[in-house]
């Protein structure tokens, strides 16, 4: 065995805890334990287990549920039962949840390492179909979820150059992920230990963003009290995000441009240039051929930038990874927020992916968020924006209020131009804000 395997371990009786993890330790296992399943997620959320052994009766919350709820989170990892009271009905529900074997308490030391050994062994082969890869980190790209056909030409166009320095250019709508897939580029590929610097060129003063990207020398300008490097050669050996890359300006993007072709960088300021190895991923929302055609961007940075583009797709347009997706934020919230696991109802799921998402997983992330916050238990319809529910075809019953109908024409509208508040604006002949005051 060339790895420690690690070994969630969870119990409300604390003897029984140590008693596992001396047995597991001596033979050879890394162990992790928890005395509540609140306990258990939290380690879950940041640790690679690759074996869960958990109590059955618990207070709060109970063995089952956790082994249910990481039989859909994490498919692939194997679970243990181990229970005091073996009655018929817990055994037939446990299996029935997704375990792996079963022990009774009092075990011998040689009972419970055959039984570590069998659900080690049980599962590893079948690693077909996660149903949540990023649950756990096992797949390369931590954060990222995604297994619809839209997203996996994503994910292959990251296999294929997170290991050179390509410049990238990442292209979506507003909260589709795009800093996610730089980040994920960069992570999972060889300079991942190098540094990552992410620079939102619409969030620094245009003034300003030159002199932060490029660096400056003392007395390059007013207020250059000393000589200072840029974000480029922090990034040096590894990636530079320049993210919303639309709204540098054009000095700016002369400037760029020349880094791309040389590959140094010169100070303002400076007359010697510095040899660099950075590589660029840029991100933008909008069209820069639009931009190119109103003379705001340069066409010749645009073919340097665009060496390799990738269009990270709208959400509606990956519907299938809606579930995975609101599984992953109800983990996420559910243990930030409450000392119980949050379930979703099936009514309230079929809403979520009925919706068009014109702010993408940003926006479902932020419902899921108000949801878990909002809900006792279990989300339900009532914890969903009224927004939502609009989009629902309900049959007519007679006439509709002048209102009622303003608004399903908006949304109608908006559904033909697949969200874009500025093309619905056009077609209804109003201003963007007047549209977004209806909206609300
Ligand atoms: N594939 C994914 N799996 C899980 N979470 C995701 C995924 N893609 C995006 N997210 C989450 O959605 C949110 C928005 O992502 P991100 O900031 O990368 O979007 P963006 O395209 O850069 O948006 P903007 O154009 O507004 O800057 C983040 O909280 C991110 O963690
Ligand atoms: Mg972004």
């Amino acid at each position: 065995m060339l790895k420690k395997e690690n070994i969630l371990l969870v119990d409300d009786d604390i003897q029984i805890l140590e008693l596992l993890q001396r047995h597991l330790e001596s033979m050879d296992f890394h162990t992790f334990k928890a005395v509540s399943v609140k306990e258990a997620l939290y380690i879950l959320k940041d640790t690679p287990v690759d074996l869960l052994i958990t109590d059955v009766n618990m207070p709060e919350i109970n063995g089952i549920e956790l082994v249910k709820y990481t039989a859909e989170h994490f498919p692939d990892m194997p679970k243990l039962v181990v229970t005091g009271f073996p009655s018929a009905e817990d055994a037939f529900s446990v299996f029935k949840s997704g375990v792996t074997d079963y022990l009774t308490k009092p075990f011998t030391k040689k009972e419970l390492a055959e039984a570590v050994k069998k659900s080690l062994v049980s599962v590893k082969p079948k690693k077909e179909k996660p149903i949540a890869q990023s649950a756990n980190t096992s797949n390369g790209y931590a954060d990222m979820i995604g297994e619809s056909e839209a997203f996996q030409k994503v994910t292959e166009i990251i296999d294929r150059v997170k290991d050179n320095r390509a410049t990238i250019l990442v292209r979506g709508e507003s909260g589709t992920g795009k800093e996610l897939v730089a980040r994920a580029i960069h992570y999972s590929g060889k300079f991942a230990r190098s540094p990552f610097v992410a620079v939102n060129c619409a969030a620094i003063p245009e003034n300003l963003l030159e002199a932060e990207l490029f660096g400056y020398t003392k007395g390059a300008f007013t207020g250059a009290n000393e000589t200072r490097n840029g974000f480029f050669q922090a990034a040096n050996n590894g990636t530079i995000f320049l993210d919303e890359i639309g709204d540098a300006p054009l000095p700016v993007q002369t400037r760029l441009l020349r880094v791309l072709q040389e590959k140094e960088v010169t100070k303002i300021g400076s007359q010697k240039a510095e040899k660099l190895e950075v590589r660029v991923i840029a991100a933008t929302n909008i069209d820069l051929e639009e931009l190119i055609e109103k003379k705001m961007f340069r066409e010749d940075l645009y073919y340097r930038l665009s060496v390799v583009s990738v269009k990270v797709p709208p959400l509606r347009d990956r519907k299938d990874d809606i579930p995975l997706l609101v599984n992953r934020f109800l983990f996420k919230y559910g243990v930030e927020y409450k000392d119980h696991i949050v379930q979703i109802e099936p009514q309230a799921l079929e809403i979520l992916q009925r919706y068009s998402w014109p702010g993408n997983i940003r926006e479902l992330e932020n419902v899921i968020q108000r949801a878990v916050i909002m809900c006792d238990r279990k989300i339900t319809l009532k914890e969903l924006p009224e927004e939502l529910k609009y989009k629902i075809d309900f049959p007519k019953k007679g006439y509709q209020s002048l209102k009622d109908f303003e608004r399903e024409y908006i949304q109608k509208v908006l559904v033909h131009t697949k969200g874009n508040k500025t093309k619905a604006a056009e077609i209804l002949q109003i201003d963007r804000k007047t549209l977004r005051e209806k909206l609300k």
